[in-house]
């Protein structure tokens, strides 16, 4: 395995759960980090766990506190990794947001422009506006991931939005591979299944007023394949945790692992097996 050691990344979405966990991960291996986020106080969060359980770690870290959907916040971001490394290795899109399970039917202008913004045109913007720092790269290729859903490979796994902004991305990481594989740049999705994350938490402060999981919804998708892990004999939830995730992100930005570009992985402990 290559290292990560002085590679410039830009992690959007790095304040919990899978953005989190890839953030650790960058910062043991010495990369120098450039994280986003949105939540002050999940972003303080991580940064008192690094603290306390890494110590002394060899990478670097800044943490830049925007929103996605704010073009000078992602601007802040890019000028940050330009004007003090003038090169960026690594792009990682983690940042995502649920549509409450909610069907078609109930899905109102306001949920599905913000769903499809966070996860789907936002990912569009940050990726493009990144290109010209990661094109043509010197030494290895640079690298895009960007964290899909078995939501984009699947009708059945969410509500209308989250199905559709991550099928999208699917095709954008797609489009983009093939466009720029002629220019040193990779770009790979990772697929998770249930995964234990700070997503349902979060949901629950965007939208106080709404029910999380739409029960009609839930009724609908969650049956057919969310809930199918079920129990491990001891009765233990078979949901993943984020650092099986974050070590399938740290997998396809490896340099070792040079030849897999346009690539999904789906990590999800067999629940698209079925
Ligand atoms: N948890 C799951 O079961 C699951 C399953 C499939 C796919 N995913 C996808 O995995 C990715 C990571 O999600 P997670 O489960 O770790 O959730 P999470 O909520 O813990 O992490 C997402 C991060 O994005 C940040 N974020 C959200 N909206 C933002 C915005 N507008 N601007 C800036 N930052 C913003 C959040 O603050 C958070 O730190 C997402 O793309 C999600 O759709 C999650």
């Amino acid at each position: 395995m290559a290292t990560q050691k002085d590679k410039v990344t830009l992690l959007m979405g790095c304040a919990s759960g899978m953005g989190a966990a890839t953030l650790k991960m960058l910062l043991a291996d010495g990369a120098k980090v450039v994280g986003f986020d949105n939540n002050r106080e999940n972003m303080a969060d991580t940064l008192d766990e690094i603290v306390e359980e890494m110590g002394d770690y060899p990478g670097t870290l800044e943490m830049v506190y925007g929103d996605v959907r704010r073009a000078e916040d992602r601007r802040r971001a890019l000028d940050l990794v330009r004007e003090k490394y003038g090169t960026l290795d690594t792009l990682l899109y983690v940042v995502g947001v649920l549509d409450l399970m909610c069907p078609a039917h109930k899905t109102d202008d306001d949920l599905w422009q913000y769903v499809m913004d966070v996860n789907c045109n936002d990912c569009f913007y940050t990726v493009r506006d990144a290109l010209p720092l990661l094109l043509d790269h010197e030494g290895p290729a640079a690298s895009v991931v960007i964290v899909g859903s078995v939501g984009g490979i699947y009708g059945s796994t969410a509500g209308a939005a989250y199905v559709t902004s991550k099928h999208a991305v699917l095709g954008l990481a797609r489009n983009l591979a093939w466009s720029y594989h002629w220019r040193n740049l990779r770009v790979n999705v990772v697929n998770p299944g249930a995964i234990i994350s700070g997503i349902l938490g979060n949901a629950m402060e965007k939208w106080p007023d709404r029910d999380v999981m739409d029960e009609e919804g839930n009724d609908l998708y969650n049956v057919r394949g969310g809930v199918s892990l079920g129990l491990d004999a001891d009765g233990n939830s078979m949901m993943g945790d984020s650092e099986d995730i974050a070590r399938a992100i740290m997998f396809l930005i490896d340099d070792d692992n040079k030849f897999v570009n346009g690539e999904q992985m789906t990590i999800d402990g067999g629940w698209t097996s079925f």
